[in-house]
């Protein structure tokens, strides 16, 4: 199965959770290099902003968990948290790798004809601002993308957030959006679609036959996380489900 699909969704089915899973730092260069080394095309990402309003790649408000910062991020601006290690806490091999702007990521995604999936991870009370800058810089970015034979989709940009896909809506119409979901709660494609979405991305346990069908046969695209395991990839894609996010670029060949 090719991993490149027709011009509606110009993405790959393989989508490397937060560069590589927890085989490398998430969310950093150094992962989305491993994830590549892997064959992956495509990447997710988490990006949030700095107190001075720079777009980086971080999961939690915090930064304790994957850097030897302390707090939440957002009260520190870009050129603090540029000094930070965000490699040591994960192995030694990766000591002193720093945290990734959006700006870094993208460019080393349009370098290498690489597809990004874009995660607005708002810090909570900042979900508006945060579609708003995200989606610019975006756009930004991805205006300097080469126009090459090999055509470089636009980042696709998801959120769990409504008001963060609303805010990056109204500021960048034409970039792709998709829904994050972690339950199918009532009104969810309903929402997914008012949102103006083109793909709903889902807990993978959740999808069975009849919600699969309800999103496809509204026009949207159906995606999942974070599936790490061949007995649940096998029954998404029995399902006909249309791509999967996974920390595993080691266990599936992004080529199937
Ligand atoms: O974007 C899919 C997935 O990353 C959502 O969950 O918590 O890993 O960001 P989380
Ligand atoms: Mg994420």
């Amino acid at each position: 199965m090719t991993a490149v699909a027709d011009k509606a969704w110009p993405y790959p089915r393989w989508i490397a959770h937060r560069g590589a899973g927890k085989l490398a730092p998430e969310n950093t260069l150094a992962a989305f290099r491993l994830g590549a080394s892997h064959g992956y095309r495509m990447f997710e990402c988490d990006v949030k902003l700095s107190a001075d309003g720079m777009p980086f790649l971080l999961h939690d408000a915090t930064l304790d968990r994957t850097s030897n910062g302390q707090g939440l991020a957002a009260q520190l601006s870009w050129d603090e948290l540029s000094r930070l290690d965000a490699g040591s806490w994960h192995s030694p091999a990766y000591a002193g790798e720093p945290l990734a702007s959006l700006e870094a990521v993208a460019h080393y995604c349009l370098a290498n004809t690489l597809a990004l999936n874009i995660e607005i991870k708002p810090t909570p009370g900042s979900e508006s601002l945060t579609g708003t800058v995200v989606a610019n810089a975006a756009a930004r970015l991805w205006a300097e993308a080469p126009t090459g034979a090999i055509p470089i989709p636009p980042p696709l940009l998801s959120s769990f957030q409504p008001a963060a896909l609303e805010a990056a809506r109204a500021a960048q119409s034409h970039l792709p959006r998709a829904l994050l979901l972690d339950a199918l709660q009532t009104g969810w494609l309903e929402t997914t679609l008012r949102l103006g979405c083109v793909a709903v991305v889902g807990k993978h346990t959740q999808w069975d036959a009849v919600s699969v069908q309800q999103a496809q046969s509204a026009g949207l695209k159906v995606l999942s996380y974070t599936a790490n395991e061949a007995s649940a990839v096998d029954r998404l894609w029995s399902l006909g489900t249309d791509g999967i996010i996974t920390d595993r670029v080691d266990l599936f060949s992004p080529a199937c």
